[in-house]
């Protein structure tokens, strides 16, 4: 029994161990010394005959469900739905991409499955190298997967947004990289890279009618069940943020280091104001924590220089700006800018409320209409144009590669990108005589590694 209960984790703690021990006889052991949510990959496929002898095993009358049993039967049948069932589409399920490990698909992994079978639906559709869902998977046409993992979403246009000389453009196509599903599920009401979706169930919608091009209706209740199941213990990068989740216990605290590295790196995630007792004054302290503060260190805090509020979710880390990805750049057209309008901040001379942007991929500016952010200037609150969803950084070293458009490959990369990124935004004249505030050295780099790594 005990290797049974391991088997499942802690999903069923409400079942019986009767109805636990009927659904799982014939599974496999979890690997011992493994991350538990990896025991999820060593059950047995569930079917509606398992969940139905489970009910069976309780020995009520006909008709008589006890609730744990339909909660056991709903977890299986959330389960097929998210891992096997494919809505008569192009074979996708939720997980071919988003794996039971990682919760998101990296380069290594799409090479490796490549390798094992160059027919994976992952290199079909919006996950080969053209979008118009031709289901090429013979290598001359996924060097887009290989390489970076990205996939071509389809992203509607707000009413005030256009491509340049094509006014008759409804749709944008974007190169992403898929986010992991550990915690967000559960912890993050906030959801796609751009805040598109107002809830799990209409996220799964939009998921198995695109990346898997369903041929039959999904119902509500189907929905609800594949929300259901992206919430369960295995949906979590540790205990403590399931705890969170379940019980609305505490926040994970952040670990205190034990290297003097890591103890520096420390410093950049602790919620402090810039440090003015030394001279020149040190704006290292909290530089990160400003945007990767909160519970789930994914949102900004009251120190982030930007006007925005507290708690705010969007930001520009001057990804796309910088576009290290190498991805096609588009022009388009924002009308009813109102900064425009003022002939003192319009941005070409013309008060007309139309800003040009040019971008491989404006993030939430396409869904929220909105490039005009860099007013009132300044500081200006820098969270439409090319910004995304502050990501969550707990459980972030397992989960590369990093960034909306997969940009940074490792954590290395991603520091790299930092240096660059304050370098750029924290110098007050630009090219003139003063220099940068937050210059990160390889010291600093290497610190803020270290503690990344920490953040289980
Ligand atoms: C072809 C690969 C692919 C498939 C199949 C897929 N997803 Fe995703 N998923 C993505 C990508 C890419 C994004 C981010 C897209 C964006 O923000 O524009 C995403 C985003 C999400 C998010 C939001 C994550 C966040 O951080 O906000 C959730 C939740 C999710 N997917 C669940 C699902 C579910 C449930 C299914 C099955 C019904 C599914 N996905 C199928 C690639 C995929
Ligand atoms: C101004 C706000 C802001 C600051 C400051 C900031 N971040 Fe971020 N961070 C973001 C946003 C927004 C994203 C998502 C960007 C994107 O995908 O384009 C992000 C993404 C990341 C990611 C990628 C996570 C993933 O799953 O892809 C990591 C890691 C990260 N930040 C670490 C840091 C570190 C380390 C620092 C300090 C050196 C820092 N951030 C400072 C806003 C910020």
């Amino acid at each position: 029994m005990h290797r049974l209960k391991v088997v499942v984790g802690g999903v069923f703690c409400l079942a019986s161990a009767s109805v636990v021990a009927t659904s799982m006889v014939g599974a496999p052991p979890a690997a011992p010394g493994r991350g538990w949510w990896q025991a999820r990959g060593k059950m047995a496929v569930p079917t509606r005959t398992h969940a139905a002898r489970a009910v069976a095993a309780t020995g009520l009358a006909p008709g008589q469900v006890p609730p744990e049993a339909r909660k056991l039967s709903e977890f299986l049948e959330g389960q097929r739905l998210f891992e096997v069932e494919t809505f008569g589409g192009n074979g996708r399920t939720c997980l071919t991409c988003h794996s039971r490990e990682t919760g998101t698909v990296s380069p290594a992994d799409a090479r490796r499955r490549f390798l094992a079978d160059s027919n994976d639906p992952l290199f079909v559709h919006d996950g080969s190298d053209d979008d118009n869902g031709d289901g090429f998977g013979d290598g001359a046409h996924v060097t887009r997967m290989l390489g970076n993992a990205t996939v071509l979403m389809r992203i509607r246009l707000h009413d005030d947004v256009s491509v340049e000389g094509h006014p008759e453009i409804e749709e944008v196509t974007v190169p992403r990289g898929i986010p992991t599903t550990l915690n967000t599920p559960g912890l993050d009401p906030v959801l796609m890279l751009d805040g598109r979706q107002p809830t799990l169930q209409e996220q799964a919608r939009g998921a198995i009618a695109q990346h898997a091009q369903a041929t039959r209706l999904v119902t509500t209740r189907e929905l609800d069940l594949i929300a259901r199941f992206q919430q369960n213990h295995a949906f979590f990068s540790s205990p403590v943020l399931a705890a969170l989740a379940f019980t609305g216990g505490h926040a994970p605290e952040l670990p205190p280091g034990k290297t003097a590295s890591e103890r520096r790196g420390r410093i950049f995630f602790e919620d402090l104001p810039p440090d003015f007792s030394v001279e020149p004054p040190n704006f290292k302290p909290g530089a990160c924590a400003a945007c990767h503060s909160g519970p789930m260190l994914n949102q900004t805090n009251q120190f982030l220089p930007v006007a925005v509020p507290p708690g705010t979710r969007f930001q520009s880390v001057l990804v796309s700006e910088f576009n290290v990805a190498g991805n096609p750049v588009t022009t388009f057209v924002f009308k009813n800018q109102l900064h425009d309008l003022d002939p003192a901040t319009n941005q070409d001379g013309l008060p007309d409320g139309i800003i040009r942007v040019k971008s491989p991929d404006p993030g939430r500016a396409l869904v929220s209409g909105r490039a005009d952010d860099f007013f009132p200037f300044p500081p200006g609150s820098f969270d439409h144009l090319n910004a995304f969803k502050i990501s969550p950084l707990w459980g972030v070293t397992n989960t590369a590669p990093y960034f909306h458009d997969n940009s940074a490959k490792t954590l290395e990369d991603v520091a790299e990108h930092y240096r660059q990124f304050f370098f750029v935004v924290t110098d007050p004249d630009g090219p003139g005589p003063l220099g940068p505030l937050i210059v990160l050295t390889d010291q600093d780099k290497q610190d803020i590694v270290s503690y990344l790594r920490l953040l289980k």
